[in-house]
């Protein structure tokens, strides 16, 4: 097709024959007076029998279009007409800078073509009233038609800061030369704890006709067998969680993001963790201002995440904190969700609580030689009563610690022999983290769900879509 404009530098192409120009570009004044083409669905669409306002989306932007009559002619008036919300179309305009549109930018419709139309009879059952009932939230209407809610500024302003999220965490343990390494997902023993297992028939043997294996909870185990091979490694993957309690922050598959590094002791493993979070405060600051204005986050919070150390206080200090506010919790006890959440309440940064109870945490987590009642770990709990967003800590590294931790839960040794042989053959102290991702983007996001931050999400009652 010939076209009477010169293609600017700024256009970002998709194959040399599909130029595309994106909404956002227009927006931003590179296209004044110019003719153009936009590609995209419409989101609005209004007007009279002698005039159309229709407002054109693309994953970048929004712009009013408009159509008369007079100038388009009636067949092509009459197309503009049929064009229904989430109709994908192309339009031909030009370029009109106008301080009364939305976004200070109109588009002078002189031809329209719609490639994929929309059905009078089915119309596009996310109306603006659905939304409205929602309220910010998300109805199980909006639920049960996730795939196409996934298209409404509220949802791919999300997508957009997750993405950013997932960027940050890859930049931070690449720049620092982690590694990045795949584990299985299909695993034969927990990682933490067999009560959120998930269980999947696989292939009977004449030794075991009853063969299962399990979904894994934590890639942390056999990145503990890549230790001595690669030092410090990385992962971005999913876990799975048979987390029958539903609640705003748990997943049955939720994107986890783990470390693991050989030589490191539970102190410097807190600054890994610290440094991770505050790469991705940064970042969505760089890269997510106007989305996180666009939720209502107030920027000054995100930027001292940014800019905050996170300190750090021990188990026996916060179980105190709590009792203190009246809330009854025992020693020994791990902190759920509930006394978190009033933990928190009054942070104004995240805070690291170390040096847990042995019995309140798995087999691998190294006992402290000072005191052999804690564990030298951390959970690091994100402020305005949000809670755990990693959990963490040194591993128990010596064969023969491992084993007696082993046999003290009384769980086999059979499918964590592998596990076992790292140590047998030239353990070293080492220890990671894990952190979840979806709740950091729940938190950061100020979302009131961890569910409104991830595509499709998975919990005890949903896998449709
Ligand atoms: O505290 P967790 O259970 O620790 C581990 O899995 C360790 N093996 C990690 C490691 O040291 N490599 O889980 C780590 C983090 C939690 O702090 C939480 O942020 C997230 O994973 N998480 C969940 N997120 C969403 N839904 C769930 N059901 C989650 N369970 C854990
Ligand atoms: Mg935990």
């Amino acid at each position: 097709m010939k076209r009477d404009f010169q293609l600017p530098d700024i256009i970002r192409s998709i194959g040399e024959d599909m130029k595309t120009i994106w909404i956002s570009d227009v927006l931003n004044g590179k296209f004044d007076g110019q003719n153009i083409e936009l590609k995209g669905w419409v989101k609005r669409s209004r007007g009279s029998n002698k005039i159309r306002f229709l407002v054109l989306r693309d994953s970048t932007g929004a712009i009013q279009c408009v159509g008369k009559k007079d100038t388009l002619g009636e067949d092509a008036f009459e197309q503009l007409k049929s064009a229904l919300i989430e109709s994908s179309i192309i339009i031909n305009g030009m370029v009109n800078p106008d301080e009364r549109a939305d976004g200070g930018y109109e588009l002078v419709i002189q031809s329209v073509e719609i490639i994929g139309p929309v059905n009078p009879k089915t119309p596009f059952p996310i109306t603006e009233s659905a939304m409205a009932a929602a309220d910010g939230g998300e109805t199980e209407f909006l639920l049960d038609n996730r795939h196409l809610y996934l298209r409404t500024s509220r949802m791919t302003t999300m997508l957009k800061i997750r993405s950013s999220v997932f960027g940050a965490i890859h930049s931070y343990f690449r720049n620092q030369d982690f590694i990045e390494y795949q584990a299985p997902n299909f695993v034969a023993g927990a990682v933490e704890g067999g009560s959120t297992l998930f269980e999947v028939p696989y292939f009977p043997t004449e030794k075991n006709p009853e063969r299962k294996a399990y979904l894994t909870q934590s890639w942390q185990l056999y990145a503990e067998a890549a230790m001595p091979a690669l030092e410090r490694l990385y992962t971005i993957a999913p876990s799975f969680r048979a987390e029958k309690s539903r609640t705003r922050r748990h997943l049955t598959e939720f994107w986890h993001a783990e470390m693991e590094v050989a030589w490191a002791n539970n102190q410097e493993i807190m600054s890994y963790g610290e440094g991770v979070v505050r790469k991705i405060a940064t970042t969505l600051l760089e890269e997510r201002s106007a989305e996180l204005e666009s939720l209502d986050r107030d920027l000054e919070t995100i930027a001292r995440y940014a800019d905050s150390k996170f300190p750090r206080i021990r188990y026996d200090e916060a179980v105190e904190t709590l009792q203190g506010m009246g809330v009854e919790i025992e020693w020994g006890q791990d902190l759920d969700y509930s006394k978190e959440k009033v933990l928190t309440q009054d942070f104004d940064v995240p805070h690291f609580l170390t040096h847990y109870p042995k019995i309140a945490k798995p087999f691998y987590h190294r006992v402290d030689p000072d005191d052999e009642n804690y564990v030298l770990c951390h959970d690091l709990l994100a402020p305005e009563g949000y809670g755990e967003i990693i959990g963490g800590g040194e591993r128990t590294w010596s064969e023969e610690e491992i084993l007696a931790r082993i046999d003290e839960e009384g769980t086999p040794r059979e499918p964590y022999q592998f596990y076992i042989d790292t140590r047998t053959y030239g353990g070293v102290p080492h220890g990671g983290f894990g952190l979840g991702v979806d709740r950091v983007c729940s938190w950061l996001t100020g979302a009131d769900h961890i569910r409104e931050v991830i595509p499709f999400p998975r919990d005890s009652r949903r896998i449709t879509p």
